[in-house]
């Protein structure tokens, strides 16, 4: 294993334990739902054929797989993700997929100094996690070549993601985050990249030029049915997070909490199922040409 910040290193165990295990079970919803975000980041800013690329906090590695396609034979995929499990289930992926340009490595990108001069860097939901955001988007920022692209899908905030937002109030009526917990949790959280002045200070004092946010609004599956989709939150996410946290407080009431639910998610029954608006930011930005730090 690489070198993790000290100060990751709770969000490696959270990442590679508990929301491991929880991704697995809703892959589909993280890969589908979430993928529609991803993929209108790749076309609004496609990678090269050729390119050389950086997929940063990859998980199940899905995205490396779709940008090698995009990237052909004479380029190549490096998914990095802190969380071992990830890369072994990216891996093995890969290798059914039979897709030869793409390699994945377990990697904290806080604390990695990459050596491979990459042309392109990108990130679906894989850099809101990190303690120290600027030290990171340092590191993708020197990986790239000078001019090198840097193209990442963000949340924006909670209000614009109703789904989330509601279910987490839900939870709140019945429970609160405990201030103080033996769990490990996983750093920063989703929406810390939400606030556009933020990420853009961050990718400024990262080195990065260029840097443009552009919102993306896409609906998205939440589940197959509304049973479905309350357990989905319950989950991940905001709400999930705060249910996890609170313990047994939390799992003796579960029935209550899964009723009120299901009530909060009914607005959003479609014919396909459960469909909730979903609100993130594209972000682009470029490595400057002329690099010095
Ligand atoms: C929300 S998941 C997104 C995964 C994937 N990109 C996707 O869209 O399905 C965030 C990912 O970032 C990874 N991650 C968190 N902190 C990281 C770090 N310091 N370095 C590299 N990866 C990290 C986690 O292990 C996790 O796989």
């Amino acid at each position: 294993m690489e070198q993790v910040a000290a100060d990751n290193e709770e969000a490696l165990e959270a990442w590679d334990g508990v929301l491991y295990d929880r991704f697995v079970k809703f892959k589909e919803i993280v890969t589908e739902g979430l993928g529609a975000h991803g993929e209108a980041a790749l076309t609004a800013h496609p990678p090269q054929a050729g390119d050389r690329v950086l997929d940063i906090g990859c998980g199940f590695g899905d995205t490396s797989l779709r940008i090698a396609e995009i990237v052909g034979d004479s380029g190549s995929v490096f998914g990095v993700d802190v969380a071992p499990r990830f890369i072994e289930t990216a891996q093995k992926g890969a290798a059914g997929a039979g897709a030869d340009n793409v390699s994945f490595a377990v990697r904290d990108v806080q604390v990695t100094e990459f050596e491979n001069g990459f042309d392109y860097a990108f990130a679906r939901f894989g850099t809101m996690f990190f303690a120290n955001p600027v030290a990171a988007m340092r590191n993708v920022r020197k990986a790239l070549v000078p001019g090198g692209r840097l193209t990442m899908v963000v949340w924006r905030r909670k209000l614009d993601n109703d789904w989330l937002h509601r279910a987490e109030n839900v939870v709140e009526e019945f429970v609160e985050e405990p201030e103080e917990t033996d769990e490990p949790t996983c750093g920063p959280g989703p929406f810390s990249m939400a606030n556009a002045d933020t990420t853009s200070d961050i990718l400024l004092n990262a080195g990065f030029v260029e840097v443009d946010l552009r919102r993306c609004d896409i609906p998205i599956l939440i589940g197959r049915d509304l049973d479905h989709a309350v357990e989905f939150v319950t989950a991940l996410g905001p709400a999930g997070e705060v249910i996890r946290l609170a313990g047994d407080e939390a799992e003796q009431i579960r029935p209550r909490i899964e009723a009120a639910l299901r009530e909060a998610l009914a607005e959003f029954e479609a014919p396909d199922g459960i469909v909730a608006s979903a609100s993130t930011w594209i972000v682009s930005a470029k490595a400057p040409t002329n690099i010095s730090a």
